[in-house]
Order: C-alpha cells, then structure tokens, then sequence
C-alpha cells in the first residue's frame, strides 16, 4: 500500500471459495479476515475501494460431491453460496460484491476473455495425450487423479496441484497416477486442448516480480513466484474435457469447457462489473485505469495462480493493470493438525455463531493476533480463551467499562471540562495521536498481526493511565483533578472507537454508540485524529455503558476440546475398513459350531502374560478353564458373574502351559476397546466381526 496520503483507486479481490463446503477459521484467517481490515482501513483513510469476492462455482469438486450425495451440482452450489454468503456477512467481511461464477454475467466476461485470447492467437491449440479412465471414460485432469509429485515425492498430488509443496503440475507429470473416479490407473488418449504458453511470458515475469516487486512482496510470496520461474514455465491447458464448466466459446470445442483456474480469477473482473452496474459506476477504471492499485488477497496454495498465471492472462489480454501485491497467507492449523473439510477437522462459521452468539469480533480478534502471515500457525482453543478474557476483557473492556462508568457516575454521562494537563497527561495525549501512525506503518506493509497488537498497546495505554491516576479515590479529595483525569480517559477511548474498526468492526460501532459519536460536529476519523486538538468535548453526553466482551469460561473451551475429540474418534473408526466378507459356508458348516450362554464364575491374570486372563466359566455343560487374551480390556475382578457367548466345541489348546478349553465371543467398540458380545451395547457397530 502506498504511504502516500492522496486518495488513490484501490481494486481488493479475496480468493474465490469453492462451492463444495461451507467455510471455516482457515478461510477466515489466511484470506477474508486480513482482505476486510485493508479493505476497511483503506476506506477509512479516504481511497476508492472496490472489494469484491464471490463463489467459484466450476470446482471439480463440486460436480464430485454431487454425484455422492445423489443431486446435482447446481443444488450443491446453491446450498453453498448461501451459506458461504451468510457467514460473510455474519462476521461483518464488507464485500462491496459477492457474486458467483455460475452469474450470466460471469459466463459471458470469462467467455469474451477467452475469444479474445483465442483471436490473438495468443493460445496453442494442440491435440495431445492425456490421461483417460477407461472404466468411468473420462479424461482425467485436476482432482480427478493422484499420484507421486514428481517434485516433492508427495503420493496424493493432484493432477494439477501438490498441495504439499504446493507445485503447479499437468497430470501427465504424476509419477503412478490412479483415477480418484474409478481408482483405475488411466490410459493415454489424445484430445484436444488449447494451451496458455507461460515460457512466453518468463521475460516478463521475471523483469516485473524477480525485479520489480523484490522487495515490497512478502519473502514467502517472492520465494515461491522466484523458483517457478527458475524452474522454467511450460505452456498450461487452461480447456478440460468435462461437463461441468463454462464451454469454449470457439469452433469445434463440443464437450469441453474453460479450466476452472482460467475462468475463476475472472471472476474478479465479473464481480467488479455485477457492483458497478449495481451502483451506477463505471467498472473500467477499477481494472484499467494505470493508477488503480489491485491486490489480491489468497492463500499460499493459490500464489501460482495470481502471481504467474492470471497475470499473464492479463498481460495478454493487454488492457487490465498488474496486481500491485499479493499478500498471501501460510495456514492455519487447528489443535496441532491440518484443517481439513472431508474429515471435518474445522471450526465451521456457521456453527461457531450458534455457540458464541455476538461474539464475531473475539474469532476476528483472535486469528488475527495469531495470524499465519509468515508462517504455519496452530489455532487452539486455550489461545482463544486468553486472547478474549486477558486482552479483549481485562484490558480493552475493562478500560472502557471503567471510563463509561467513572463518566455516568461523576457527571451523569456529560464529558467533564479539563483543567491544568500534567506532565503525564500531556505525554498520555501525545501518545494517543501517534497512533494511527503507529498502525499504518504496521497495516501499510501487511502486517496485520502486528497492527492488532498495537491496537491492544492503545487500550494498554488507557488502561495504564486510569490504574495509575486512580480517580475513584481521588474523587473524595480533588474533583478538579478527576474531571482532567477523566477527560483525558474519553479521548483515549475515542481514539479505541475510530482505530478499531477495521479489526473489530462490531465493537467499534457499539463503542461509538456509547459515545455517541456520530453525533459530534466534527466527529474524529482515522485521518483527522493526528491533528485533532479534542476527540470528544466538553459537554458532549454520551450514553450509559453497554458489555463490549464476556469473560469465556473452561467449561466452553471443553466443550469445544471435546467436540474436536469425537470428530477425532469417528475419522478413526472410519478409516478402519470394515473387514470383507468371508467365503460363503453351508448350514452344515455353521451348525458344526457349538455356542452356549455360560457365567464367568472366576477370573485372574496370567502371570507374566499382559494380555492374557484365566477364566472360569459356567458353560451349562460344566466349569472350564478358558484362556482369554483380553487383559488389556479389562479387570477380572469387573467381570465375575458376567453372561459371555462360549464357542465350547473348539479344540483345547495349551496357552503358557495353561489348556483353554472354547472361546468366549468378543468384538471392539469405537474406541479399540475389547467388550464382550452385545450388539446392543453403547458404541457397537454394524459390521464389527465377532470372533
Ligand atoms: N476456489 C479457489 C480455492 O479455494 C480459489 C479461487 S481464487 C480465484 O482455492 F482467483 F480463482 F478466484
Ligand atoms: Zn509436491
């Protein structure tokens, strides 16, 4: 961002999110949280912003998910968009557009991209061999193959990505490819696709990011962009054979559509034009004007895509502006593992709401002082529970609840009239004007995470000036003093109420109607404050105080901990397969086994032997010793006198000396715990073998 004061035209795109889940706090962290503090701060500041974001609806995925759950795909990315759509405005993202790829208006902007690429003859066409299922005949591109990543080894790469190391691939570079359709291992088939040439862009490339961006891209961002084009680029097919897409708008193109990563990112330009038309403006000067500033805010998985091919779809196009950054984000994981929507390892938005009613500002809060900005960060509930109740409660709440108060008690909510300003009161409001400084120079270089603390130095700094100047017990002995005291207190929580806004966009607004400052003649503003002489005057009412935060109690941060731990517990139960059927028997068979209702009658643990107890059972034929290895399961003196399921006629064999005559029928609840057979016991599943 420039350090410039003069407003400029500012473009802010958030990455596209596929239509196949709703999102969760990764989203949230990596992208959309960071996209809405520029977004917002630069409106304060005064600039043009046009922040626009929407659904990319041709995911691959998305036709997948379809088929599983039997509706097509137009249902999934309704039901998606919704909810996508909700949780954005939910947590206050104030996108100026949030459209969809599946919008006319998108289909025809991507088309008209295409042709005029195609027309330029900027595209190869070319029929080559690509990977084919003949099982479930489909080509086989994107996520509908894995492999071996021939650069990190990875053994699920996609056929375009690797989201281990996050290279760009063609599915013909997979080393051992296997269909995800069919789990087939693909043929070679030739088709026709039409190509973006990327070696005809590395000159440019590398003269625009290698020289030009080397020291205002983030270090993760460069590194990356830097050893693709190291690397050499090869020409990409940005056409598929699918069913599922916007199709090539040319000649003799039947069956095929625009890969999604061509159309998606022009998106961005469809969403812009949807916003204009809506508001009456012109969108041209958003994309085309040379002064305009576009920024892309993505994860670290979609830096190819922004930094190398879209620009050089741009560039080829000839009339759009370059992105002039791209601050990217690592990943955030969640209590130490990979967040994941499959295996629904996730804090989903939608269900965060329903547990912490109101409570946007303290998620925004927290995975922005924890944000993955330069690296990989673990999201943890205990972190969560102290960022709310040590900063947001007893710092910045606390001051202002003490101001609110202090102000309705002494003077019946009427801004008191200073007298004499100390030494520290002076000093006190010299720092508070520096502040806005202090966070743009952290917000100007996208350092969001630092930018939230500084915030938090501010109320720090109320607070600290109250603790110290103690005006609730000075008030029986100077109650000149505390009207200055107390002055100076409504200026700093003020200066809270204006500079909060872009990273607590709902405390912010309830703090301003606390102070009723949007009432004010010349009510201050992130540009105006330096140079105010008085944030909130004499005289000025405000209104009674209101709870800004709530202390998060343990018993909530268990609930979510144990919630997590069921999630944990399913994915094991299903990822071990259910083992296969054996071999059919004949009735004969089955009626050679001899299984009796018997009662543990005397139970003890072999000696030197972990596994293994030595049981007496009550068969109703006799009392026989059986050796049981289910030691590990239980204590012998639990289950004396339980009812058992007895094999009795199956060959005695000696066990550590010790002859065991029959077996007692035993099966594994969810937790790999040995329980005696009851299929209606708690945590029994279909399916388990009893044996
Ligand atoms: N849907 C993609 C993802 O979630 C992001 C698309 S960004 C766009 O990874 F540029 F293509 F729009
Ligand atoms: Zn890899």
């Amino acid at each position: 961002m420039s350090q410039k004061t003069a407003p400029s035209r500012y473009t802010l795109t958030a990455a596209l999110p596929y239509t196949n889940g709703p999102i969760h706090i990764g989203h949230l962290a990596g992208v959309y949280v960071p996209a809405d503090i520029c977004a917002r701060y630069l409106r304060l500041k005064g600039h043009d912003v046009a922040f626009v974001c929407g659904s990319d609806e041709h995911g691959v995925a998305i036709p997948m998910k379809a088929k599983k759950e039997g509706v097509t795909p137009k249902e999934v990315i309704d039901k998606y968009h919704g909810i996508i759509k909700k949780s954005f405005s939910d947590f206050g993202i104030s996108f100026d557009n949030y459209s969809r790829t599946s919008a006319e208006i998108h289909h025809k902007t991507a088309s008209d991209f295409f042709k005029k690429l195609y027309e330029q003859g900027d595209f190869i066409e070319e029929v080559t061999e690509q990977l084919y299922d003949e099982e479930a005949q489909q080509f086989l591109a994107d996520r509908f193959v894995v492999g071996t990543c021939p650069k990190c080894g990875y053994e699920e790469a996609y056929g375009d990505q690797c989201e281990n190391c996050g290279s760009s691939l063609n599915a013909t570079d997979l080393i051992n490819p296997k269909s995800t359709l069919s789990g087939a291992v693909p043929t070679l088939k030739t088709t026709k696709h039409w190509f973006l040439p990327l070696d005809r862009y590395e000159s440019f490339l590398k003269e625009w990011i290698l020289v030009g961006h080397k020291n205002d891209w983030k270090p993760n961002v460069y590194g990356q962009c830097k050893s693709w084009i190291d690397d050499g680029l090869k020409p990409r097919a940005v056409t598929r054979d699918l069913d599922w897409g916007i199709p090539v708008p040319v000649k003799d193109a039947e069956g095929k559509v625009l890969y999604v990563w061509f159309d998606a990112p022009i998106g961005y330009i469809s969403s812009t034009k949807e916003w204009a038309e809506r508001e009456g403006k012109d969108w041209e000067p958003y994309w085309k004007d040379e002064n305009t500033k576009l920024l892309h805010f993505i994860g670290k998985d979609n830096i190819v895509f922004h930094c190398i091919i879209f620009p050089s779809m741009l560039k080829a196009h000839g009339d759009f502006v370059l992105p002039e950054n791209v601050p990217a984000n690592e990943f955030l994981n969640l209590e130490g593992n990979k967040l994941s929507t499959s295996k629904n390892w996730a804090v989903w938005l939608h269900e965060y709401l329903v547990e912490f009613p109101d409570m946007q500002d303290v998620l925004r809060y927290a995975l922005t002082a924890n944000a993955p900005e330069t690296k990989d960060n673990d999201f943890t509930w205990k972190d969560f529970q102290a960022r709310n109740n040590n900063e947001l409660v007893a710092i910045f709440g606390n001051f202002i609840n003490r101001v609110v108060v202090l102000t309705q008690k002494y003077y019946d909510g009427v801004v008191p009239k200073p007298s004499a300003l100390s030494e520290v009161d002076l000093q006190t409001l010299h720092q508070l004007k520096q502040f806005p400084e202090v966070l743009s120079n952290s917000l100007d270089r996208y350092r969001f995470r630092e930018a939230s603390q500084e915030l938090m130095n501010l109320a720090r700094l109320g607070n600290k000036y109250l603790a110290d100047a103690e005006p609730w017990k000075l008030i029986k002995t100077d109650e000149e003093r505390v009207k200055t005291i107390m002055f100076v207190a409504l200026q700093i929580a003020t200066g809270l109420a204006v500079l909060s806004e872009p990273f607590l966009p709902f405390t912010s607004n309830k703090l301003k109607n606390i102070l009723r400052h949007a009432e004010l003649v010349s009510a201050s503003q992130w540009n105006t404050m330096a140079h105010q002489e008085v944030l909130l005057p004499s005289g000025h009412k405000i209104n009674k105080s209101e709870l800004l935060f709530r202390k998060i109690e343990d018993k909530e941060i268990e609930a979510q901990l144990e919630k997590l731990e069921a999630t944990k517990k399913a994915n094991e139960q299903m990822d071990k397969e259910t083992t296969p059927q054996k071999d059919t028997i004949t009735f004969d068979d089955f009626s050679k086994l001899d299984m009796r209702v018997g009662t543990i009658v005397e139970a003890e643990k072999m000696p030197k032997a972990n596994k293994l107890l030595v049981l007496k059972v009550d068969t109703g034929l006799d009392t026989r010793t059986i050796v049981s290895g289910i030691a590990e399961s239980f204590k012998p003196e639990d289950i004396i006198g339980k009812k058992v399921t007895v094999l009795v006629n199956l060959a005695p064999r000696k066990l550590r000396g010790v002859e065991s005559e029959g077996m007692i029928l035993m099966t594994e609840n969810e937790e790999g715990r040995l329980v005696f057979v009851n299929p209606d016991e708690d945590g029994v599943h279909n399916g388990e073998s009893i044996n």
